[in-house]
């Protein structure tokens, strides 16, 4: 927003982060960032601070704190939501308004509104549609741009709601809004768009995953049958690979807290059918396991294992329900030694999983390893080169997580090769 010509104070409880931002360093790794953040420092027009009472002033105040899994519940946890709020609202002006970017459960919205009352501010729901490893150009050229704004009895926005609007319009200026959808809408439907946009994806992912069951069953390869389903513009190719499944900090925790909430609106049976697109997913954990198993002559107990890739996607050193460290930790745990590599994410992997052993680099990571799995898609696994890796293991065997190596080619290099959802 600051490359945009606004003027922008961010604002954070972590006194760290906030240093670091400061400093004009990015505290995660996220392409195009540190970039964006050299481009807008010495303009004056991006500060930080850990200080609430610096919001006021501001015209447009967005809430973007995390909403994660409660602690052995499905819900999510508005404990950030709420403090953030409570700690902004003394510092609210008449005309200010509130953006909502969390990902709430549905009735959040209402809810804050309804505790704006006697401020003077007024509350708009904006969801974020970002994706880590694609943030900086997911902000600036958005698929869509959603409002949901206070609206009378018939759905149409009030005068506040107008007045939000106008804002949030002068906001998303030129460059950004050109060409891009808006949707402006009620609270209720602004927050269900970005948990259902979440739920699709998800089912789009499990979906494919569960053909890569049958594939397994058949000799069928998924990969060829996600590109000849991909081809009718009605499905469409993207979000179609198979593999490992679906982690991070979103698909997971979202589905889970939507299932909830139409639990506690009566409706739970709608989304019933998410119960199953979660439990696909953890499947293919299951079975990566099995898979490294097999190519281990049977039994993984006392096999030195290497795993390719820490985070849950690659491009994004966020370890938050990593399926690759999930895999990993399942086969420590099962008796195997494992060491695992990625090019951003060792830090935090380390800070969650200290009893794994980490590497730096992928030859390092497999030396005289019996078996290498590759969980997380990387640039630099897709392009390993069989024969350097063959010359560093004890066994020439690798199971793909991510489907993104070629079986020819590595068969042809001696190596076993297995895959999930293709021969
Ligand atoms: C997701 C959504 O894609 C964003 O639109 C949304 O804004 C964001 O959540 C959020 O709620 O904040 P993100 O979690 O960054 O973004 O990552 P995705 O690109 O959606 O990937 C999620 C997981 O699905 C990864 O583990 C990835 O490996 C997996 N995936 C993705 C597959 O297994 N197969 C695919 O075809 C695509």
């Amino acid at each position: 927003m600051a490359s945009l010509g606004h003027d922008v104070v961010g604002i954070d409880v972590d006194p760290d982060k906030i240093a670091r931002l400061a400093a004009g360093t990015a505290p995660f790794y996220e392409p195009g960032l540190p970039e964006l953040l050299a481009e807008v420092s010495g303009t004056g027009r991006l500060t930080f601070s850990t200080d609430m009472a610096d919001a006021a002033g501001a015209q447009i105040h967005f809430l973007c704190v995390g909403t994660p899994q409660k602690h052995g519940e499905f819900r999510a946890d508005l404990s950030y939501v709420e403090s953030a709020f409570e700690d902004l609202r003394p510092h609210l002006a008449a005309g200010d308004v509130v953006a909502g970017k969390s990902t709430v459960p549905v009735g959040t919205a209402e809810d804050l509104a309804a505790r704006l009352t006697g401020t003077g501010a007024s509350l708009a729901w904006n969801p974020e549609f970002l994706r880590e490893g694609f943030a900086v150009q997911d902000t600036l050229h958005p698929d869509r741009l959603v409002y949901g704004l206070p609206t009378d009895d018939e759905g149409v926005p009030t005068a506040e709601g107008d007045a939000a609007r106008a804002l949030l319009d002068e906001v998303y200026a030129t460059p950004l809004s050109e060409g891009t959808p808006l949707v402006v809408t009620d609270y209720a439907t602004a927050q269900l768009v970005k948990v259902a946009a979440n739920s699709f994806l998800a089912t789009k992912i499990s979906f494919i995953n569960a053909m890569a069951e049958l594939c397994e069953a058949t000799g069928a390869d998924v990969t060829r049958l996600a590109d000849a389903i991909g081809y009718d513009a009605r499905i469409g190719r993207r979000f179609l690979n198979a593999g490992l499944g679906f982690g991070g900090g979103c698909l997971p925790k979202d589905i889970r807290a939507f299932m909830a909430r139409a639990g506690e609106l009566g409706v739970d049976q709608a989304l019933s059918f998410l119960r199953e697109v979660d439990a696909i997913n953890m499947r293919r954990r299951v079975r990566m396991v099995d898979l490294a198993r097999e190519v281990s002559a049977g039994s993984i107990v006392g096999k030195r294992v290497t795993v390719l890739g820490a985070a849950f996607k690659p491009d994004s050193d966020d370890v938050r329900d990593s399926p690759a460290l999930s895999v990993a930790a399942q086969m420590q745990l099962q008796g195997a030694h494992v060491t695992v590599t990625d090019p951003q994410a060792v830090e935090n992997a380390r800070a969650k999983w200290p009893d794994l052993k980490y590497a730096a680099t992928a030859l390092e990571a497999a030396q005289g390893a019996d078996v290498v799995v590759l969980a997380t898609e990387w640039a630099e696994y897709r392009d390993l080169d069989p024969d350097a890796l063959g010359g560093v293991v004890a066994h020439r065997a690798i199971v793909d997580g991510r489907n993104v190596l070629d079986p020819k080619a590595w068969r042809a290099a001696g190596w076993t090769y297995r895959a999930l959802g293709r021969p």
